[in-house]
C-alpha cells in the first residue's frame, strides 16, 4: 500500500529524532511492500523565523491531505524566557491540534523490563506497570478565554468543557479498557471544579453502555501521588487537557527515560504521532538525543493504518535495542549510542528479525549491525 505522511520535524532535537524514525518506516516499507511517501512541512520556531508563523496554512494544508502526521517537537529558548512574546512555537501546536479536531491523546506508559534500574521508583513499585492515558486535547484551559487588565495586574483563563466533547473521549477510552484490563479511572478534581462535576456525571452516564468495564474515579492531587505510590494500579486513565499533560509528564519517570514515551493524537479526520518530550535545546544538532520515542511514535501510526504486524515488528526492535544496549547516553551513560547509531540499528532489526544474524561485535563498534 501506499501512505501519505506528513512529516513535521520541528524544532531542537524534532529533525534528528524524526529522521529516525522515517529509518524505521521505511525499513517497515521494505520488508512488508509498503511506500510512504513523505511531505516535509514547517511548525514550531523553525516556522517563526521563516514566515513569521508558527503553523503556515501550507502545513495545515499538507497535513489534512496526509494519511498521518508524523511530528518531532517544538520550542525554542529564545521564547521560553520571554514572557512578552506575542507569538511562539507553541501557537503552532496548540493550533494544529484544534484545526484538525486531534481531542483525543493517547500516551501510553510502560515499564520496560530492561530499564527498571534507571527509574528513581523502586523495581517493586514500577514492575509490571503498564497505563494508556487517554488526554483530551482540544478543550479545557489551554483554549478558554485569557486575559490580562490593562494595568497588567490581574490574569484570567477560562475553563470550559461540554458534554459532547467529554463524551466522545469518553467512548474511545472505554473501548480501549475493553482491550486490555477493563478498568476506567476518571482524573479530576470534582471537589472544586464545576468542569470535573459535567466530567464525572458524563463519563458515569456513559458507563452503563460498558458494562465489563470497571469505572473508577480520583482526584488529581491524589492521582499525581498514587502514580508514585502504586501505578500498576491503573489501566486506563482518562483525563481532561491540563490534568493529562502533568499526569503524563509524572507518568514517564516510571518508564526510566522520557525520551521513551510515545504518543498519538487522534481527531475524526486526522492524526498525529509525536514523542511526548520536548525540543531539548541543549543537545540540538549533537546526535545525542534518544530517537526511541519518535520510533514508537511510528509504531503507533503504524497502528492507526491498521498496518499491526508492522507496529510491532518496530516495538519488537525497540525492545532489542534497549536489551542490547544500543541505547543513547540517558539511558546507558557507560557505552552510548549516537541518535543516528541507534535509528540504523532499528532499521536494520526490522530488515533482519532474526538473532541469529545479529553481530555484536559490529555493533558495539558502531558499524553494520547484521552480518
Ligand atoms: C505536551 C506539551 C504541550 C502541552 C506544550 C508544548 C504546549 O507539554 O504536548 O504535553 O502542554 O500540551
Ligand atoms: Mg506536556
Amino acid at each position: 500500500m501506499k501512505y501519505t505522511i506528513a512529516v513535521i520535524p520541528g524544532d531542537g532535537i524534532g529533525p534528528e529524532v524524526t529522521e529516525q524514525a522515517k529509518k524505521a518506516l521505511n525499513a517497515v516499507g521494505d520488508v512488508y511492500d509498503h511506500t510512504f511517501i513523505y511531505k516535509e512541512a514547517m511548525m514550531g520556531a523553525c516556522a517563526i523565523d521563516a514566515t513569521g508563523n508558527p503553523l503556515p496554512n501550507e502545513t495545515l494544508a499538507v497535513c489534512r491531505k496526509s494519511d498521518a502526521i508524523l511530528f518531532g517537537a517544538i520550542g525554542h529558548p529564545k521564547y521560553d524566557n520571554d514572557p512578552t512574546a506575542k507569538v511562539r512555537p507553541e501557537q503552532g501546536l496548540l493550533k494544529i491540534r484544534k484545526e484538525l479536531g486531534l481531542f483525543c491523546n493517547v500516551r501510553p506508559v510502560k515499564a520496560y523490563e530492561q530499564l527498571i534500574e534507571n527509574s528513581p521508583l523502586k523495581r517493586e513499585i514500577i514492575e509490571g506497570t503498564d497505563i494508556s492515558i487517554y488526554r483530551e486535547l482540544t478543550g479545557g484551559i489551554y483554549f478558554g478565554i485569557k486575559e490580562l487588565s490593562d494595568d497588567g495586574q490581574i490574569a484570567f483563563d477560562g475553563c470550559s468543557y461540554s458534554v459532547e466533547e467529554i463524551e466522545r473521549i469518553a467512548h474511545l477510552a472505554f473501548k480501549e479498557a475493553q482491550t486490555r484490563r477493563k478498568k476506567l479511572t476518571l482524573v479530576d478534581k470534582a471537589n472544586v471544579l464545576e468542569t470535573s462535576r459535567l466530567w464525572r456525571k458524563t463519563v458515569t452516564a456513559l458507563a452503563i453502555q460498558y458494562p465489563d468495564v470497571a469505572l473508577d474515579f480520583l482526584f488529581v492531587d491524589n492521582a499525581a501521588m498514587q502514580m508514585i505510590l502504586n501505578p500498576k494500579q491503573f489501566d486506563v486513565i482518562l483525563t481532561e487537557n491540563l490534568f493529562g499533560d502533568i499526569i503524563s509528564d509524572e507518568a514517564s519517570v516510571i518508564g526510566g527515560s522520557i525520551g521513551l514515551l510515545a504518543s498519538a493524537s487522534v481527531g475524526k479526520e486526522n492524526a498525529m504521532f509525536e514523542p511526548i518530550h520536548g525540543s531539548f535545546p541543549q543537545a540540538t544538532g549533537k546526535d545525542i538525543a534518544n530517537p526511541l520515542a519518535s520510533i514508537l511514535s511510528a509504531a503507533m501510526l503504524l497502528h492507526h493504518l491498521g498496518l499491526h504486524k508492522e507496529a510491532a515488528a518496530v516495538e519488537r526492535a525497540v525492545e532489542k535495542s534497549l536489551s542490547l544496549e544500543i541505547t543513547t547516553e540517558d539511558l546507558n551513560k557507560n557505552k552510548p549510542f549516537s541518535t543516528s547509531k541507534v535509528g540504523d540499528f532499528i532499521a536494520d532489526y526490522i530488515e533482519n528479525q532474526d538473532d541469529s544474524v545479529l553481530n555484536f561485535q559490529n555493533i558495539h563498534m558502531g558499524q553494520s549491525t547484521i552480518i
